[in-house]
């Protein structure tokens, strides 16, 4: 096993406290020191890096996988060698991997299907550049505290299965060996074993699509909470991934969406030209699935959606923006409405208020989103309170599921994407206030909604004293 480096220094990077071990190293909560924030740091195991043309191979993959910036990707800082010990500095992303998620049954299915689509959409950007993942898994996806999803360890998995210094691919017998480590649990073996793809697990070589088979798995494994393709050995385990086919989705939990089942089958086909080519593909599936299950809850958007593209445009590349272009607008018209109609004062004067009850009723949408915003997220049980004050939302809640962190940054991303005035909302969800800053909150202003059992205890603890 080794050695903790707690407490000590690798170049400018200080290793604070062991978050985790896992198949190719260490990983440490760690502060750069230089730029004074927190990183994730991953010490490497000796052997993976021993060989001199390995670790130049690594450093210049890292250097790909560095360059793809995604909010789903987190983010490689650094690659480096320190005291015999390869690193990598990387974004520390606080929250829980999808794996802990999954054991914890913290999602339902559209969360399941959110952090998916997030998942996809940082892929398909690698795969423009022309990066495929190669380990995705459970375990290399992480949820933020704000819902949103983060893939780990881009550029990583190559270490274990580059083509070796003769110049030959391993074999189907070396994959297995360089990802069965006796010394780790076998739990850890399994899993590592159980997201690869056909053509990962018979060794030949890797695509863009072995990717989406992966994250068809975790997908999978999200909705159903288990695995698609499970053997009693890592070696019976591929050859379930090689050769059987997954119990649909739909019988394994009742009441899902048959889209559900037709995404995952494209994803999990064994021919890797059968099934979506990349994550970009997939992402528009995941798109029009999440659309489809929230239909219930916002039902509102097809037309805007379509004009969205233009009117980002105009918010984002005139200097102005959008309240500059408006007024203008506005007074071209009445300049030609009232030249046109020849200055007819009764006609364009009525003009003139229709203009005024449009540009209202358009200024007021924020309001109005904002107040069905807070209709559907009262409707969550475990909401205790809402508070909004300027752009800022904040959610108080008993206790903070992962798919109630979802479903509200889902929300409050269909407010900004409906807001055609004024700067997007941002939203906290809280489940760690102490009581008194709790009631203090309460007498505060933008108060919008609190839960019944909390107003009643409220007026009571009130004519008590
Ligand atoms: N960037 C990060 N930010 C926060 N925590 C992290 C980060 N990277 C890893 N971790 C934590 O460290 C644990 C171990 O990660 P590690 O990548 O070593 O193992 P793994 O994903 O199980 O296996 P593999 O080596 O195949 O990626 C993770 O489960 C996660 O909890
Ligand atoms: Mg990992």
């Amino acid at each position: 096993m080794m050695s903790t480096l707690e407490g000590q220094s690798l170049k400018h990077f200080r290793i604070e406290k062991l978050l985790g071990r896992g198949g190719m190293g260490v990983v440490y909560l760690g502060r750069d020191t230089r730029l004074d924030r927190p990183v994730a740091i991953k010490v490497l195991r000796p052997d993976l890096t021993a060989n001199r043309e390995r670790q130049s191979r690594f450093f210049q993959e890292a250097r790909s996988a560095a360059a793809v910036t995604h909010p789903a990707i987190a983010q490689i800082y650094d690659v480096d060698e320190a005291d015999g010990n390869t690193f990598i500095a990387m974004e520390y992303v606080e929250g829980k991997t999808v794996s802990q998620l999954i054991a914890n049954q913290e999602l339902d299915l559209i969360g399941a299907v959110e952090i998916a689509l997030q998942i996809a959409e940082g892929l398909s950007k690698a795969h423009e550049a022309n990066i495929v993942h190669r380990d995705i898994k459970s375990d290399n996806i992480m949820l933020t505290r704000d819902g949103h999803a983060k893939l780990l360890d881009f550029g990583l998995a190559k270490l274990l299965d580059s083509p070796l210094a003769d110049g030959q691919t391993e074999t189907h017998r070396d994959i297995t060996k360089t990802k069965t480590f006796p010394e780790t649990q076998p739990g850890t073996v399994l899993g590592t074993v159980a997201y690869m793809s056909p053509e990962q697990a018979r060794g030949k070589s890797v695509t863009q699509s072995s990717d989406v088979f992966s994250l068809g798995i975790v997908l999978y494994e999200m909705i159903a909470g288990e695995l698609p393709f499970k053997g009693e050995s890592p070696l019976d385990t591929m050859h379930a991934i090689a050769f059987d086919e997954a119990r649909p989705v739909t019988l394994v939990r009742k009441n899902l969406p048959p889209e559900s089942h037709r995404i995952l089958q494209n994803c999990l086909r064994k021919r890797p030209e059968d099934r979506y080519p990349d994550a970009g593909a997939l992402a528009v599936d995941l798109k029009r699935l999440k659309k489809e299950l929230e239909s219930g809850v916002q039902r509102s958007m097809t037309i805007g959606t379509r004009f969205q593209g233009v009117i980002d445009w105009v918010k984002f590349s005139l200097p102005f923006g959008v309240k500059g272009i408006s007024g203008l607008t506005v007074l071209l018209i009445l300049a030609v409405i009232i030249i046109f109609t020849k200055i007819n004062l009764w006609v364009s004067g009525s003009y003139v208020l229709v203009v005024l009850i449009i540009y209202r009723y358009i200024r007021n949408r924020k309001h109005r989103m904002l107040k069905k915003f807070t209709a559907n997220v009262s409707k969550f049980p475990e909401v205790r309170a809402i508070r909004i004050s300027d752009d800022q939302i904040v959610v108080i809640v008993d206790e903070a599921k992962a798919k109630l962190y979802l479903r509200i940054n889902s929300l409050v991303e269909a407010v900004n994407r409906k807001i055609y005035f004024g700067k997007p909302v941002k939203a906290a969800v809280r489940d760690d206030l102490p009581n008194g800053e709790f009631q203090q909150i309460l007498r505060e202003s933008g108060i919008v909604y609190v839960r019944e059992d909390i107003v009643l205890k409220s007026k009571n603890s009130e004519s008590k004293s």
